[in-house]
């Protein structure tokens, strides 16, 4: 194993809890339980309420979007639950050039369609499509519990120690627009892809992690909860993020506070549920918070996953230069000059892996 990993102390992925070593044939029985170690450390479970979805396409441009090239259609998702009912709207932009096509998927931070800072016009004419949808539309970005689809959940706004958070209930709603998508001959279904920056990269892993159907999955400096290791990070930690934003996990989460090293899982676990599907992580030399060092870490320690599944992990490399692209396995990093920002060089790096992989 590679010193960096070493030094780090990281717990084995690759042990079963009774001690077995886990094989490519047992990896589905490893991966239940990395899966129930997230699910009840880290961003929790959502209670298992009945519901019901209806979606409809309110409106559709294709005549004019992006001059012509591409077509628009804004779906309304509607969950029904004993609770009451919840809609919340996603924005689909196709290419015209390619059906069905590549879509990605997207949480944004805005309300709007956020074209302003999204290269919606180089995305379709790279070849993919993209749905967005506003996070703060399917749940607050707050402690509010009742807010939007969270309140169908938690119909008292009361959540216990190992229930999902504000991260897995807008990662609930990636897999509703999926069942949307799915029914839709324009969209390419071996080629759905969830993406998401920073809170909301965090949110595309736990997307992908939670719902293979997805075929691939990107993060953008995600960071701490996200791709990055925990143990001995040089950027925000567990004690940040739970402080400034415990909503976002499963309170049980906090209890690791100042004590990483106890945790029974690290964020290379997180990755491994995405295996062997292409997983892209991509970091800002800049963005120190999201400590790149510790995402592509994380990279490097679930390529042994990838690897047993017979797929290709992450180029090692010593050192990694503020401009790197490293392409060549199923699981690819990136780094790129400057700061926390989803910029147009990680969409064209991120397009041009996933037309390599998938
Ligand atoms: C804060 C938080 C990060 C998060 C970021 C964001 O900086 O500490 O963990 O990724 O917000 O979502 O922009």
């Amino acid at each position: 194993m590679d010193d960096r990993l070493m030094n780090r102390h990281l717990p084995d992925m690759l042990a079963m809890k009774d001690g077995r070593r886990v094989t490519a044939n047992s990896w589905p029985e490893r991966r239940r339980e990395v899966a129930e170690i997230l699910c009840n450390e880290l961003n929790g479970i959502l209670p298992d309420v009945p519901y019901a979805l209806d979606w409809n396409v309110e409106k559709t441009e294709d005549h004019f979007f992006m001059g012509g090239k591409g077509c628009l259609r804004v779906i309304r998702l509607t969950v029904r639950t004993q609770h009451g009912e919840h809609t919340f709207r996603a924005y689909l932009c196709l290419p015209k050039a390619v059906n069905p096509a590549p879509v990605f998927v997207m949480a944004s931070f805005g309300r709007m369609m956020p074209v302003d800072t999204i290269p919606v016009e180089e995305i379709l004419d790279e070849g993919f499509g993209l749905c967005m949808y506003a996070c703060p539309e399917v749940t607050s970005d707050d402690g509010d519990f009742s807010s939007g689809l969270a309140g169908l959940f938690y119909p008292d706004g009361e959540r216990t120690e190992h229930d999902g958070g504000k991260i897995a209930i807008w990662a609930w709603a990636a897999s509703r627009i999926a069942d949307a998508l799915l029914t839709m001959p324009d969209v390419d279904p071996g080629k759905l892809m969830v993406v998401g920056h920073s809170r909301l990269g965090k949110t595309a892993l736990w997307a992908g992690a939670m719902d293979t159907r997805f075929q691939g999955v990107v993060s953008v400096q995600s960071g701490c909860a996200g791709a990055s290791l925990a143990r001995y990070s040089a950027g925000e930690r567990v004690g940040n993020i739970t402080g400034n934003f415990p909503f976002w996990f499963a309170k049980a989460y906090a209890q690791y506070t100042d004590r990483e090293s106890a945790m029974p899982f690290d964020q290379h676990y997180l990755l491994a549920l995405i295996a062997p599907r292409p997983l892209y992580v991509t970091s800002a030399a800049g963005d120190l918070w999201a400590d790149p060092l510790g995402e592509y870490l994380g990279c490097l320690a679930v390529s042994e996953v990838y690897e047993l599944l017979g797929k290709k992990g992450v180029r090692n490399e010593d050192s990694i230069a503020d401009d790197c692209v490293l392409h060549d396995g199923d699981v690819g990093y990136s780094r790129r000059p400057g700061n926390h920002f989803f910029s147009r060089m990680d969409w064209q790096r991120i397009c041009a892996f996933m037309r390599e992989k998938l």
